[in-house]
């Protein structure tokens, strides 16, 4: 609409902008304190028990909100299931067999909606959900706002234009998180997500048989279980020393050449992301408070609010 298209503006638009500026995209600490009490508490204690089953789940929540926040906003877009007429987010080049955490997300929400139907929205699960996994996983909190109705559709073509794609270079990276109102350092400070997970092999492979700036021993080892052709679906853990604890251990890889995806090591090649790195790798405690920042921005990407969208009562689908 015109208030984001036009860098001028008469005054009256100004205003007008504002105006409905405030009114819809005010999110709330307090948003569901009253409507939904427990809401807060049960999402934790259901991410909490599904990292402990499996610590990559934390990963995978925290990667599905970032996907959902880069199409469109946070929304949860990307919940909707594929229908005979309906083709949503979930099959883009960097969702389809990747992204997963979807069944915690429906076990949140059905518990939600006994108690307290209609009132939580999906893209909040997902915007809490991320944060207590961090939370599990050993990593900063912070106060996620709350107040994001969902999307009634999805859009598979922005899915696939707006999500980075690990073959991306340093200015490449840039511009993808620059187009979403991220500075060069934000986008350093997200990409510390992945001091956990894994990744896929198909992900990888050309970097360990092409590519110079990786630690020799580092790309044999990986060899063994990515090798040239098939095993695209092997796993190998994104952070090479403590897959399962948020910590700042992504960037110490950096410095020695044990990024595993292309875009990993990107950020330490030589170019002006090498110094934020460096930072990030000897201060711990910087990388955490740039990263929850980082994460509340993430999730005010552009919420439905007050009576746009809707309250999905599954998250799979439009009510
Ligand atoms: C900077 C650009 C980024 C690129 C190119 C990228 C790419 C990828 C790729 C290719 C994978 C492996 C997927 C698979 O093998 O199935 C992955 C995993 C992951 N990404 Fe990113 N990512 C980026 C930024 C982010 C951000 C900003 C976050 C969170 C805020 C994030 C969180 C994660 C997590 C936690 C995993 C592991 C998921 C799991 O184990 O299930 N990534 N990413």
């Amino acid at each position: 609409m015109a208030c984001e298209s036009s860098s001028v503006k008469p005054a009256f638009l100004l205003l007008l902008c504002f105006l409905l500026g405030a009114a819809s995209a005010q999110l709330s600490g307090t948003f569901y304190s009253t409507s939904c009490p427990s809401a807060l508490s049960t999402i934790k204690s259901i991410v909490s028990s599904a990292v402990s089953s499996e610590a990559r789940m934390g990963a995978s929540l925290l990667r599905l909100h970032f996907h959902d926040c880069f199409v469109n906003g946070c929304d949860a877009s990307i919940l909707l299931d594929d229908t005979a007429n309906f083709t949503g987010e979930k099959t883009a080049g960097a969702n389809n067999n990747s992204v997963r955490g979807y069944e915690v997300i429906d076990k949140i929400k059905s518990h939600l909606e006994n108690s307290c139907p209609g009132v939580m929205s999906c893209a909040d699960i997902l915007a809490v959900a991320a944060r207590d996994s961090v939370v599990a996983l050993g990593g900063p909190s912070w106060r996620v706002l709350l107040g994001r109705r969902d999307s009634t559709t999805a859009s598979l073509s922005t899915a696939n234009s707006d999500l980075p794609s690990p073959t991306l270079s340093l200015s490449g990276l840039i511009s993808a998180f620059s187009d979403k109102g991220f500075t060069a350092k934000e986008m350093v400070a997200l990409s510390g997500s992945h001091t956990i997970g894994q990744a896929q092999c198909l992900f990888f492979r050309t970097r360990l048989y092409n590519e110079n700036d990786i630690n020799a021993t580092f790309a044999t080892s990986l060899k063994e279980n990515c090798p040239s052709s098939g095993g695209d679906n092997n796993l190998s853990p994104l952070d090479t020393t403590s897959p399962t604890h948020f910590d700042n251990a992504y960037f110490k890889n950096l410095q020695t050449q044990k990024g595993l995806l292309h875009s990993d090591q990107q950020l330490f090649s030589g170019g002006s992301t090498d110094a934020q790195v460096n930072t990030y790798s000897s201060n711990s405690a910087t990388f955490m408070t740039d990263f929850a920042n980082a994460m509340v921005k993430m999730g005010n990407l552009s919420p439905l609010t007050g009576s746009s969208g809707q309250v999905r009562k599954n998250c799979r689908k439009v009510n």
